[in-house]
C-alpha cells in the first residue's frame, strides 16, 4: 500500500498542534498511561519512555537521534531525562518546525536540532549517533531493510537503537504481509537484537481511542479541521482490523563495538 506523503502528515500535525480536545481523547483512552507533556502521535506510553531509558543506556552529552520524530515530544522527553543532544529527523516540514517549538518548551532548544530527512536517508554522518529511537515510524518505511541499514550506518559502535514495530501473529507464507519475526532483518543490517520487549495493552488503548474519535467526530472536525479529522478516521478504520492480529514489540538493537565483533569470531 502507498505510504502517506509528507504533505498528509503536515495536515495532521497542523491540525492537532495545541488541541486540548485531541489530547483529552488520548488521556481518556490511555487511562493514566499517556505522557501528556510529550504528546506523542503514537502508542508511546509512560512505560515506553521508561523502557527506552532503560535500554538506550546513554551517558550525558551523548547524541540521540529520533527518526520519524513527528512533533518531537518523545525525543525531547528522552533528551531532557538523559541530558543528551537530540537530532530529530522527519519528512514533514510542519513536524520539524513544531518539534523545534517542543524542544523550547522542554528547555532543551540549545542542544536539539530538527531536520528534514527520510527514514532510510537521514543525511547524518556514519557512526555519529550513540542512540536511536523510532517510535511508530517504521510502519511508514518503503523498505524495512533500507531503514534498518540506515540505523546501523549512523550508529556508533556500541550504540543502541530502540524501535517499536509489530509482528504478525498468524503469518501466512502464501500471502506474505508484514513481518513475522524481525530477528533476521535486524541481523542482516549488521545489528544484534538484544531483546524484544512486548508492549502490552495496545489493542485496548487504541480501541478506546478510536471509539472516542468516532464519538467526538463533529467536535474534532471543528477543533483540528475537517481535513485532519478525515485523515484521523481513515487511520482508525485502517488500523482497527489488524491491531489485535499483531504482537506489538520494542526491538532493542545494538551495534557491536569493534572489540566485541573481533572477540565474537
Ligand atoms: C506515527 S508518527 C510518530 C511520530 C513520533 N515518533 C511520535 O511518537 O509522536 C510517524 C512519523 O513518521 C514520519 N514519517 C513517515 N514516513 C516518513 C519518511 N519516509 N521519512 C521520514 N519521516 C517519515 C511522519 O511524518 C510522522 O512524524
Amino acid at each position: 500500500m502507498a505510504k502517506p506523503p509528507p504533505e498528509e502528515f503536515d495536515v495532521r500535525f497542523r491540525g492537532i498542534w495545541g488541541s486540548q480536545l485531541w489530547l483529552r481523547t488520548f488521556e481518556e483512552a490511555y487511562r493514566g498511561e499517556f505522557p501528556r507533556e510529550a504528546a506523542p502521535l503514537s502508542d508511546c506510553t509512560w512505560r515506553t519512555l521508561g523502557d527506552m531509558v532503560a535500554e538506550l543506556r546513554l551517558n550525558p552529552g551523548s547524541i540521540l537521534v529520533d527518526i520519524g520524530c513527528g512533533q518531537g515530544g518523545p525525543g525531547c522527553w528522552m533528551a531532557r531525562a538523559l541530558n543528551c543532544e537530540l537530532i530529530g529527523i522527519d519528512h514533514s516540514k510542519v513536524a520539524v518546525e513544531q518539534a523545534a517549538e517542543t524542544a523550547k518548551s522542554f528547555n532543551i532548544a540549545e542542544r536539539s536540532t530538527f531536520r528534514l530527512g527520510f527514514l532510510d536517508a537521514t543525511g547524518l554522518p556514519s557512526e555519529s549517533a550513540h542512540g536511536v529511537i523510532m517510535v511508530d515510524s517504521m510502519p511508514f518505511a518503503e523498505s524495512r531493510t533500507a531503514v534498518l541499514g540506515e540505523v546501523s550506518r549512523i550508529l556508533a559502535p556500541g550504540g543502541r537503537a530502540v524501535i517499536t514495530v509489530t509482528e504478525v501473529l498468524d503469518w501466512n507464507p502464501e500471502k506474505p504481509k508484514g513481518v513475522a519475526d524481525w530477528t533476521p532483518l535486524v541481523r542482516a543490517a549488521g545489528l544484534t537484537l538484544t531483546k524484544k520487549i512486548e508492549q502490552s495493552g495496545v489493542f485496548d488503548r487504541t480501541e478506546r481511542l478510536f471509539t472516542l474519535w468516532r464519538e467526538q467526530r463533529d467536535a474534532l472536525a471543528i477543533e483540528i479541521g475537517p481535513e485532519a479529522a478525515e485523515l484521523t478516521y481513515q487511520d482508525a478504520e485502517m488500523v482497527s482490523p489488524w491491531v489485535n492480529k499483531r504482537r506489538h514489540v520494542m526491538l532493542v538493537c545494538e551495534k557491536l563495538a569493534r572489540f566485541d565483533v573481533a572477540t565474537d569470531r
